[in-house]
């Protein structure tokens, strides 16, 4: 089996082709992203307009690039599986489309995978992980832990109430005078900051509510630095050394309370695991903490290549090649259209005002 993935959601235009064989082993064929980060970075985020026009100058390009790459013609893939959403709808409306135009084209079935879905199923690829496990997505857009427990089964534990976490970074870098994309900086000067300068919230610790919420810390770092500016080098260092501790500790709450109600809700689960993905996941203070946190509580750390855990197009092929086998691709993928909103576990409420780019899930 063999299926090409095409991913434009938010401001990386990617496709691949992923390969199921007879022995059940997946491979990746070609793996192309192109990412928009300079397009945006003199906006110090991401343009919704700019990136759905970069997308449609990219993309045939980046897909004739996968399929030259993998050494595959368009004949011998099975399906074409494109990110129907969430996401910035302009995007989207170029990836979907796009697919559909090659699908038609070739006379291929054509299936609309869900973003979050691609990032969800990451870990059976690079891992061959069993359901169920938990997964943390930490990215620009999304904060959430969702337990996955099957093909198109997912439950949401937690999300947050206001900003991402990979924005409350950026947000970071952007008041401290530091480029875009954020996290990467921050976590740079944090090396030679004090974590223990200041004293920043750890915003929901101890709270029964499952959540994350970040917008409370980005307003005590925005006092605190405006109270001492102009901020030194050193000020900056400690800042985000401070922010960094901060989040870590945040984090770590939220998701011990994920462990135990993991261990409640599977207790026959012999090898549990916490997948972690999204941009944020790079950042090795945090990894080191939930690697901790991972040990204590007797759960595998599983953390796939940072090029599998950013957006990709992988992830996209592979969610096709899942959902092929299982019977479970839409009967006529042609019929769907981009949704912007659309959340994986349809039970649970959307949260106002979360992420940067809207409540997407
Ligand atoms: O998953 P991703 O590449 O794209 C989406 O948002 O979909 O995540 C990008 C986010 C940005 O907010 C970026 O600042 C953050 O991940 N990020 C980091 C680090 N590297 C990237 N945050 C903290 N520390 C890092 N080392
Ligand atoms: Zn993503």
């Amino acid at each position: 089996m063999r299926v090409l993935g095409i991913e434009t959601s938010c401001d990386e235009t990617a496709a691949s082709v992923v390969a199921l064989d007879g022995d059940g082993a997946p491979r990746i064929l070609s793996n192309i992203v192109l990412s928009q980060v300079e397009e945006h970075a003199a906006f110090g985020g991401v343009v919704p307009e700019i990136a759905a026009r970069a997308h449609v100058e990219a993309l045939d390009g980046i897909v004739e690039a996968a399929l030259a790459d993998s050494g595959t013609e368009l004949a011998d893939i099975d399906a074409i599986a494109a990110t129907a959403g969430p996401g910035l709808v302009g995007g989207l409306i170029v990836g979907l489309m796009t697919a559909k135009a090659i699908a038609a084209a070739a006379n291929k079935p054509l299936i609309a995978i869900n973003h979050l879905e691609g990032h969800a199923l990451t870990a059976r690829l690079t891992d061959g992980l069993n359901f169920p496990y938990l997964l943390l997505l930490v990215s620009g857009g999304h904060t959430q832990i969702l337990a996955v427990r099957g093909v198109g089964d997912y439950q949401r534990w937690a999300t947050t109430i206001d900003d991402a976490l990979g924005e409350a970074f950026d947000k970071t870098a952007k008041m401290l005078g530091l480029p875009y994309p954020g996290g990467p900086n921050v976590e740079k000067a944090a090396q030679t900051g004090d974590a223990s300068r200041f004293a920043f919230p750890r915003p929901m610790k101890g709270s029964a509510q499952p959540d994350f919420s970040f917008s409370g810390l980005k307003t005590a770092v925005r006092q605190a630095a405006t109270a001492i500016a102009p901020l030194s080098d050193q000020d900056v260092a400690d800042i985000c050394a401070s922010f960094q501790a901060a989040v870590a500790d945040a984090l770590a709450d939220r998701v011990a309370r994920a462990l135990a109600r993991f261990r409640e809700t599977f207790p026959g689960t012999k090898n549990p695991a916490l997948v972690v993905a999204g941009g944020v996941a790079a950042n090795r203070t945090i990894k080191a903490t939930l690697e901790r946190q991972c040990a204590e509580a007797g759960f595998a750390f599983v953390a796939p290549p940072l090029k599998l855990c950013t957006d990709n197009a992988a992830m996209i092929a592979w969610a096709g090649i899942e959902r092929l086998r299982e019977g479970m691709a839409q009967e006529n993928g042609f019929d769907f259209v981009p949704r912007s909103r659309w959340p994986l576990d349809s039970i649970s409420t959307p949260m106002v005002g979360s992420g940067r780019r809207g409540a997407k899930a």
